[in-house]
């Protein structure tokens, strides 16, 4: 959904022989293969885990799938004391596949880029797991939320747990960096959000792991709609600040000062205009966050990225067009 995906004719080969979904992402020389791919096509400056967010509600037990053109669907979905009562963090054994594709990657890769592993944050998982599959109106889980939120924090208090133990078996397997995706805390209100989801990825980030083998782990936070409280996550204990296309980047370094990088924000519609239009608002966003800090270490620099998932209709020569002119036009800003 960020770099590897169905815009790909090759990932669609190697899904068909994959089967589904869950065959490509459990099966590790496929996850290698799917991950390395718009690396190889790119020449992009890092890759990302081929895997799911959904991985870690499905060793808990949920039952995932991907239906053809329906998106993620589980068999059994969590609303009811019953059913919250039986969470627990699932056993890590349950995710090896996932831990073995990290260091079979990191081989394959053989220092070329670095690997950013991830996960969904306690609030954008619990989405999942009580609405049972994607969701419109959020309406099944903020119910929960507002009538039994009790319910709704032993839910989250389970996720926070097994996310940072997920995300800790990644880094121990060589996951070079980690990414926090909050893709609908952006649908909570004011209040909400710091409650059921910042509180959260907060408690994850306390419990990762922030070195391993000497080298610091960067953390990056990703919240889709999230512009408004940028101001309460500069609390996060985290390196890197991921914004969608509705943020202004120059208010945001304003805002966040030389504490966080900012990675984002291009809106992934962009890729389906013409190519020159693709050119003008990458460098637009380039231009919104100004001159990089020329340092070194982590600081107020800018982390081009898109700000949101990629669209599978995406024409894959846009993307060429696209990392080709990040990579000229931020090399000239350097200068
Ligand atoms: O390169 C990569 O894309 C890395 C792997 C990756 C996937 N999903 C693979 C995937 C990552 C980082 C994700 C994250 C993810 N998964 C998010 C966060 C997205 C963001 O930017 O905020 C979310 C919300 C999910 C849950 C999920 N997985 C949904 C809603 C869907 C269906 C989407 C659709 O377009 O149908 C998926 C499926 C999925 N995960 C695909 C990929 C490549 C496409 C499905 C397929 O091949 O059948």
């Amino acid at each position: 959904m960020r770099q590897a995906g169905r815009y790909l004719a090759e990932y669609r080969d190697t899904r068909a022989k994959a089967g589904s979904f869950m065959g490509l992402a459990t099966n590790t020389d496929f996850a290698t293969e799917v991950t390395l791919q718009p690396i190889d096509r790119y020449g992009l400056d890092a890759a990302i885990l081929f895997s799911d967010i959904l991985t870690v509600p499905d060793a808990m037990g949920l039952g995932l799938s991907f239906v053809n053109g329906e998106g993620p669907k589980f068999e059994r979905h969590v609303r009811d004391e019953a059913s919250v009562a039986l969470l627990k963090v699932p056993d890590m054994d349950k995710l090896r596949y996932v831990f073995d594709a990290v260091t079979s990657i990191r081989k394959a890769l053989n220092g070329r880029v670095p690997l950013i592993g991830f996960t969904g944050s306690p609030w954008t998982l619990a989405c999942y797991m009580v609405e049972g599959g994607s969701s419109s109106d959020y309406r099944a889980v903020k119910s929960l939320m507002y009538q039994r939120p009790d319910l709704m924090h032993q839910i989250l208090s389970v996720n926070a747990e097994a996310v940072a133990a997920y995300l800790n078996a990644q880094i121990a397997a060589g996951a070079q960096a980690v990414m926090i995706f909050d893709s609908w805390g952006g649908v909570l209100a004011d209040g909400a959000f710091q409650e059921f989801s910042l509180a959260y990825t907060k408690q994850v980030l306390e419990k990762t792991t922030r070195t391993h083998e000497g080298q610091t782990i960067p953390r990056i936070v990703f919240t889709k709609g999230g512009g408004q409280w940028l101001g309460d996550m500069t609390a996060l204990n985290c390196d890197v600040l991921g914004v969608d296309w509705t943020v202004n980047l120059q208010r945001a370094r304003a805002l966040v000062g030389d504490r966080f990088a900012l990675q984002g924000n291009l809106d992934p519609m962009v890729l389906f205009a013409d190519p020159a239009s693709v050119a003008k608002q990458a460098r637009r966003v380039l231009d919104d966050f100004g001159q990089p800090h020329t340092g070194t270490g982590c600081g107020a620099t800018h982390i081009f990225n898109l700000g949101h998932g990629i669209n599978q209709h995406t024409p894959p020569e846009n993307v060429a067009t696209l990392v080709e002119t990040v990579h000229e036009y931020s090399r000239q800003m350097r200068r």
